[in-house]
């Protein structure tokens, strides 16, 4: 899967139930892809299986499993390559935004989101990354976060677990890109998604379908890091620049 502007066929879907995900999915089972899907809602799952189906996934299989537990991602992952009869592309698009508040006040909390958005990926991407050298291709494409970029009061610890998350992917890309692996960080900005369905102002932010259509640009380019919707990337910019003098005293 080296060939630029080709969208790979056989993928593993991380958090397949995730509004993001399912967009993406919908786009990539209209082009005819075999998907595996893992979630930990059977109910759901199904029914993102059964939808997938009628889009005209060529193959569509599901496993229910909660990603928080380590200890049965090998299992799984092998399960998955079996199933699929390899594999192309690892799409890892489960997380949580937790509650900033309880967060602050209970480590255990804290330690939770941490261990969801950032260590179960790294359990995932240890096993993926050497599996896709062993075969000298493959692309991982993980989903972090803008919030990864800055620490801010109202969510630094999700932000924390995104801003992780970037370092380990920038590592592991200079390992393994040299090795046909393309490693993608998606970064989207605020997008419409069960996640923040309970923000203000929601319905403005960026519908999934557009996130989706933006993340499968990147992947057929075999890009490093994209910001989705690309507006996020100068924002980013900008708000990297306030020197931290200023910007400890916003109300971000
Ligand atoms: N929405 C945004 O504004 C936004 C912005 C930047 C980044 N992101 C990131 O985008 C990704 C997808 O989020 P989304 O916006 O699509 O939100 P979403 O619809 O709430 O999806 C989150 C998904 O993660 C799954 N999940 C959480 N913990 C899990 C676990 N332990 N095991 C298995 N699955 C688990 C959830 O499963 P259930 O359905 O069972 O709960 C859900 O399918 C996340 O990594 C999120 O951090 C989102």
């Amino acid at each position: 899967m080296s060939q630029k502007n080709v969208l790979p066929k056989r993928i593993l879907v991380l958090g397949a139930t995730s509004g993001i995900a399912m967009a993406t999915t919908r786009l990539l089972a209209a082009q005819g892809a075999s998907l595996y899907l893992v979630g930990r809602n059977a109910q759901k799952l199904e029914a993102v299986a059964g939808d997938l189906k009628t889009r005209g996934a060529a193959y569509v299989d599901i496993c229910v499993l909660d990603l928080d537990d380590t200890t049965q991602h090998p299992k799984m992952l092998a399960d998955a390559v079996h199933s699929l009869g390899g594999l192309d592309m690892a799409y890892i698009a489960h997380g949580v935004l937790g509650d900033q508040q309880q967060a602050e006040a209970d480590y255990a909390v804290a330690a939770a989101i941490l261990h969801t958005n950032f260590l179960s990926v790294v359990s995932l991407l240890t096993w993926l990354a050497n599996f896709f050298v062993n075969q000298q291709s493959g692309i991982l494409a993980v989903i972090s976060s803008v919030a990864g970029d800055r620490g801010r009061k109202s969510n630094y610890v999700y932000g924390a677990s995104k801003g992780a998350l970037n370092v380990f992917l920038e590592g592991l890309r200079n390992r393994i890109d040299r090795e046909g692996i393309n490693v993608l960080t998606i970064k989207p900005g605020p997008v419409q998604t069960a996640m923040t369905a309970h923000m203000p102002k929601a319905e403005k932010f960026a519908p999934p379908q557009k996130v989706a259509e933006d993340i499968l640009k990147a992947v057929a380019r075999r890009k490093d890091v994209v910001y989705v919707p690309g507006i996020w990337a100068i924002i980013m910019f900008v708000i990297r620049s306030i020197p931290e003098a200023i910007f400890k005293k916003l109300n971000l």
